[in-house]
């Protein structure tokens, strides 16, 4: 068992600089470009990204499947690869689920479990591997299936096994890649909640690659966005939402409205004003933007707040005014989009009481609820800017 030395959170995983190319016909291909992040242990870090955007490239890395090209990587303050050497997986003390959890046909699902341990060459005697496998297939919720032919699980229990043979040598990381985008959405629903149960009943780091925001935000301590090989924001699930700090961040996790704004000086609240085509606001800058400066302002649908107003009152402070275009009922909630001066918005409200098709409304903007997007400083740096390993990566 491990102890802590020094005081605060002690790294479980540290990934430094990370930069892996692929030879591809016209050349070489760079899947990640310099991507560094560090693992609290015991805590659930997710790489939340598109398609080809380098995640499972690195996961791959840290198992030691893929060899960087430049970078170090250390599991538990043994550094498993970097410029001189790199540890073959067997010897990282990993346990990994991949998106096709590959397990046996063929066996049964007690044989399924204790498999690693037969062949890991971990000289486990009959009774001590009868008692761990026992005890991971209580940890999954599989006890009751142990003499079961894997074939005859449904694919959550499937699911389950795979975990279950992931943590079976008790590794000190656990790495999942996209392990649950074979499941039904009711099913992949279920299994989140019973992974991240799981995961902190054993207690163990975890990396998770996904590119569902749903997931990596009700999962995770912390995530890393990426995006063409590297970070581009790290922070935990609510910074992340609630700030993000370009405008693929802030279209990829959830989805948001793009407002173009110039600043108009600093309020007295020591809050940006901030000018829209017929009226002003006020938010939060990036350190370094100035008046005169234009800016995106980016604002989630449930922060729009629409009221009546009189068809020849001006906005007040904090708002503008618009048309309704189109009112879409979704069941639990109501989508209203609003025509502005310049520009749209869309609001996401309570189905009760919605505005009608063609009426005049106060569209209010909180400061709270704004994050502007600056190309050249990044991110705001009030409130959410909890200055990660890669917090600087935004601004970079
Ligand atoms: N063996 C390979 N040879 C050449 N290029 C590769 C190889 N593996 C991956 N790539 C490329 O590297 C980039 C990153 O791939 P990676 O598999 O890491 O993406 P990903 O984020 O996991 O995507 P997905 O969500 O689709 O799984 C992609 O552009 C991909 O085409
Ligand atoms: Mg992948």
């Amino acid at each position: 068992m491990q102890t802590s030395t020094a005081a605060g959170p002690r790294p479980g995983l540290v990934v430094e600089g990370l930069v892996k190319d692929y030879p591809v016909a016209t050349g070489l291909h760079r899947a990640v470009d310099g991507v560094s992040f560090q693992v609290t242990e015991g805590h659930f870090y997710s790489l939340l990204g598109p398609s080809g955007c380098g995640k499972t490239t690195t996961l791959r890395c840290v198992a030691g499947l893929e060899r960087p090209d430049q970078g170090s990587i250390s599991l538990g303050g043994t550094v498993v690869a970097d410029g001189s050497q790199a540890l073959p997986p067997e010897r990282r003390d990993i346990g990994m689920v991949f998106q096709s959890y590959a397990i046996w046909p063929h066996m049964t699902v007690f044989e399924n479990a204790a498999f690693p341990l037969r062949v890991g060459g971990a000289k486990v005697g009959r009774d001590e591997l009868r008692r761990r496998v026992d005890e991971v297939l209580a940890i999954v919720g599989l006890s009751d299936y142990a003499g079961r032919s894997a074939t005859q699980l449904s694919g959550g229990q499937q699911q389950r096994l795979a975990l279950a043979r992931a943590l079976i040598r008790r590794p000190r990381v656990l790495l999942l890649d996209e392990p649950l985008s074979n499941l039904d959405a009711r099913l992949r629903d279920r299994m989140r909640a019973e992974i991240r149960d799981l995961q902190r009943q054993v207690g163990i780091t975890t990396l998770y690659v996904t590119h569902d925001q749903v997931e990596a935000l009700s999962m995770s301590d912390r995530i890393a966005v990426m995006d063409g090989g590297r970070i581009v924001q790290e922070g935990d699930a609510r910074s992340i939402y609630a700030h993000p700090a370009t405008r693929f961040v802030a279209g990829f996790v959830g989805t948001a409205n793009f407002l173009d704004v110039v600043a108009v000086g600093l309020a007295e609240t020591g809050a940006m004003r901030l000018r829209l085509a017929d009226g002003v606001v006020e938010a939060d800058v990036p350190d370094g933007m100035a008046e005169g400066e234009a800016a995106t302002l980016s604002v989630r649908p449930e922060n729009v707040w629409l009221r009546p107003i009189a068809v020849e009152a001006a906005p007040p402070a904090g708002s503008v005014t618009g048309h309704v275009d189109e009112v879409v009922y979704m069941g639990d909630t109501v989508e209203v989009r609003v025509r502005l001066v310049e520009g749209v918005v869309s609001a996401r409200m309570h189905p009760s009481a919605p505005p009608s098709q063609g009426d005049r409304v106060l569209v209010e903007l909180r400061r709270e609820d704004l994050s502007v997007i600056h190309e050249r400083f990044g991110m705001r740096s009030a409130a959410g800017a909890d200055g990660g390993p890669a917090a600087g990566a935004a601004a970079a």
